[in-house]
């Protein structure tokens, strides 16, 4: 179906980006066929360094016309094989074009490459004081070009959304080549299909996406942290709807079951004085005025002691905020470096959060693989890692796939859906009709035929012929 890469079509690709950006020496090569997604590995034949969306027009003409497959990289730190090249090919790694072109403090808005670091980003604009709130915890490796792709959140999210509320207009290659620029720093824009809007969490199947416009807002002046300690891990799930309904307005409201805390202060090797209660909330509330955020704060706690918290730590300094923070952001790690592992992405109305976490861990039990739940409550987002642990690989592979069903069963029936914020990509694609109707599933595929009509950008995720 595809062609695999001649020394004639390296030396075409050469030709275009220049010498030193064709790479396939093994340690390239060994880079581009790993993301973090669990222990998948997929080499791509070679990886190219594009310095202009002109060389990446040139690139994917070239690549249509010979039946190349090309899979877009940002910072590879995805949680779905989005950036893996299942089908070998050529590696867009697009690091090299990572230039913020400009930060209008006028209209609030910055433009930008988008193979920036997301932090480095978010730093930029800090200095102008200004803010770009998402966050997802690779903030400091991935780029905002993977972030857009999988319309990425993070804990922010419950105050300030996901990606796709922060970017309103984009540069996009598609793959016969044509360069496309929909939308612009424009609040409002009802002109033709929304396509900005249809890029953003593609997952690289669609078009390489080169600029940005995002949104940006002043930076708040002050947060604070609390992390409350339950001994029941449903009554925190059950406290996280109420502080919503009680009015306040976290810019984060994260879960972490025992399991999960424990893992993540190992690898960070850090201590809490709750460090063996059987759930955590940890809650961030973010504003202007200091005696209101004051009194929040206290309100937020009172919640919690009320929804059955057996201690509420306020996390005042600097230092120990981001300690805390350290510990949340490493939670993923941590689960990763303890073993072989599955991360699902659940999502419900934030109001079932507890029945799926109920749900999940009862699955689990009784199908004998061992679950640590942890994520963004705020969102009814619980990222479920299910851990080989001390299964043999025979029952590791058999017991696997009946539980993700199970659980993603489970998921739909409390009105949620099988990815939050790490998308489909190549790791989730068989249980996207369990959460997606076939009607849709075809308009999918309609979409994907009409942008990429030769199948080459991104081949083998989120949909094909094949789900
Ligand atoms: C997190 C990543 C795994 O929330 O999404 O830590
Ligand atoms: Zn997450």
């Amino acid at each position: 179906m595809f062609t695999p890469l001649s020394d004639i079509h390296l030396s075409h690709l050469r030709s275009i980006v220049g010498d030193e950006f064709v790479l396939t020496d093994p340690e390239s090569i060994d880079y581009a066929s790993r993301d973090e997604t669990e222990d998948l590995c997929f080499p791509p034949e070679c990886v190219v360094r594009p310095g202009t969306p002109g060389e990446i027009s040139a690139i994917m003409k070239f690549a249509s016309a010979e039946k190349i497959p090309v899979t877009p990289r940002g910072g590879g730190t995805g949680l779905s094989g989005g950036a893996l090249p299942v089908h070998g090919g050529i590696v867009l790694y697009m690091d090299r074009m990572h230039e913020i072109i400009e930060i209008d403090e006028g209209n609030l808005f910055a433009v930008v490459e988008t193979g920036i670091i997301t932090e480095m980003f978010q730093d930029a604009v800090e200095k102008v004081g200004l803010f770009y709130p998402p966050d997802p915890a690779s903030r400091g490796t991935c780029f905002i070009g993977g972030n857009i792709a999988e319309n990425a959140g993070g804990p922010r999210a419950v105050k300030y959304g996901v990606t796709k509320d922060w970017v309103y207009g984009l540069e996009v290659v598609l793959p016969n080549g044509e360069i496309i620029n929909p939308g612009g720093k424009l609040l409002k824009n009802v002109t033709g299909y929304n396509l900005t809007q249809l890029f953003i969490g593609s997952e690289g199947t669609l078009g390489v996406i080169t600029k940005a416009v995002m949104k940006l807002i002043p930076k708040p002046k002050f947060s604070a942290v609390l992390l409350a300690a339950f001994d029941d891990p449903h009554a925190a799930c059950r406290t996280v709807p109420v502080l919503f309904r009680e009015g306040l307005d976290p810019s984060a409201c994260e879960f972490m079951e025992r399991d999960a805390m424990q893992m993540a202060l190992g690898h960070v090797e850090k201590t809490l004085p709750n460090s063996d209660a059987a759930a955590h909330l940890l809650i961030e509330i973010d504003g202007n005025d200091e005696n209101r955020l004051a009194e929040e704060i206290e309100k937020a706690g009172m919640v919690c002691d009320e929804g059955g918290a057996i201690d509420v730590i306020l996390a005042e300094s600097g230092q120990r905020v981001n300690e805390i923070w350290d510990i949340r952001r490493g939670a993923g790690e941590a689960v990763k470096s303890h073993s072989i592992y599955k991360e699902e992405d659940t999502v419900v109305p934030r109001a079932k959060l507890p029945d799926l976490f109920v749900g999940v861990k009862k699955i689990c039990a009784d199908r004998r693989v061992r679950s640590v739940c942890y994520g963004h409550a705020g969102d009814g987002n619980l990222h479920v890692n299910l851990l080989k642990d001390t299964l043999t690989d025979e029952e590791w592979a058999s017991r696997l796939p009946p539980t993700i069903t199970e659980i993603f069963k489970h998921c739909v029936s409390l009105g949620g859906t099988i990815s939050g914020e790490h998308g489909i990509g190549w790791s989730q694609k068989e249980y996207l009709k369990l959460a997606v109707s076939e009607p849709e599933l075809n308009l999918m595929r309609g979409i994907k035929k009409l942008f990429d009509p030769h199948g080459i950008l991104n081949p083998g995720k989120v949909i094909d012929n094949r789900n």
